[in-house]
């Protein structure tokens, strides 16, 4: 099947193309988180997320065929606290990694702060996730601080990363294939 969304994604438009998630998604956020996290989310989690809380915006890019098992295959969730973006979730199925996604999903939500005024992101990783590191210090986040024991299932230690000023750094952007779609860097400071 990954061949056909494949030859969906020839020349250089972005093929994943995210929304903004409403309470008909929590199920399938839900099914999603399981299939990510040692510690996944509640439905009740998920619930404040997208009603309770005005700093949050919850984006997820929906499965290509909307086939009825997996709908969502990519979420992320952020608080934009005034002058702040913050990283709090984002998943990526495991069917769908090294294609671009989690790129596209920080990318829009990058873009998303700065259009709201936003002049730095925050967030925090487990000190063994090398995927996650990597993927935001390709963004030029900076490690800065770690937080003991914050994690549990297995008890591990956060590492807190900024990225002040905020900026994109379009050379990052992908296709659906993984391929770079733009060169330019857009930085946003607050005087
Ligand atoms: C981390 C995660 C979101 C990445 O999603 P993804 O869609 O596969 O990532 P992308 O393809 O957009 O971006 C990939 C970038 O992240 C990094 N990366 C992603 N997977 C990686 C891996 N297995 N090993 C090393 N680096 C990796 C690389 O820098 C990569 O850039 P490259 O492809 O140019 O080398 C995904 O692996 C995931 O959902 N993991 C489980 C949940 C999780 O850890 N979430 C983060 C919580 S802080």
């Amino acid at each position: 099947m990954m061949q056909e969304i494949d030859a969906l994604n020839e020349g250089n438009v972005p093929f994943w193309l995210s929304q903004e998630a409403t309470l008909k998604s929590l199920d399938q956020l839900v099914t999603l988180e399981k299939a990510c996290f040692s510690v996944p989310w509640s439905r009740q989690h998920f619930h404040a997320e997208l009603e309770g809380n005005q700093f949050s915006r919850v984006r997820i890019i929906p499965h290509p065929e909307c086939t009825q098992n997996l709908q969502i295959i990519a979420y992320i969730c952020v608080w934009i606290v005034f002058e702040e973006i913050r990283y709090l979730n984002l998943a990526v199925h495991p069917d769908f990694r090294r294609r671009g996604l989690a790129k596209q999903l920080i990318h829009e939500t990058l873009d998303l702060g700065m259009r709201a005024g936003c002049c730095r992101g925050m967030l925090e990783v487990r000190k063994t996730n090398d995927m996650a590191k990597n993927l935001y210090e390709s963004f030029n986040f900076k490690s800065y601080s770690t937080r003991k024991s914050y994690y549990t299932n297995p008890t591990e230690d956060a590492i807190l990363m900024t990225l002040d000023p905020l900026a994109t750094h379009d050379d990052e952007r992908r296709d659906g294939r993984g391929n770079a779609i733009g060169s330019q860097t857009t930085i946003h400071t607050i005087s």
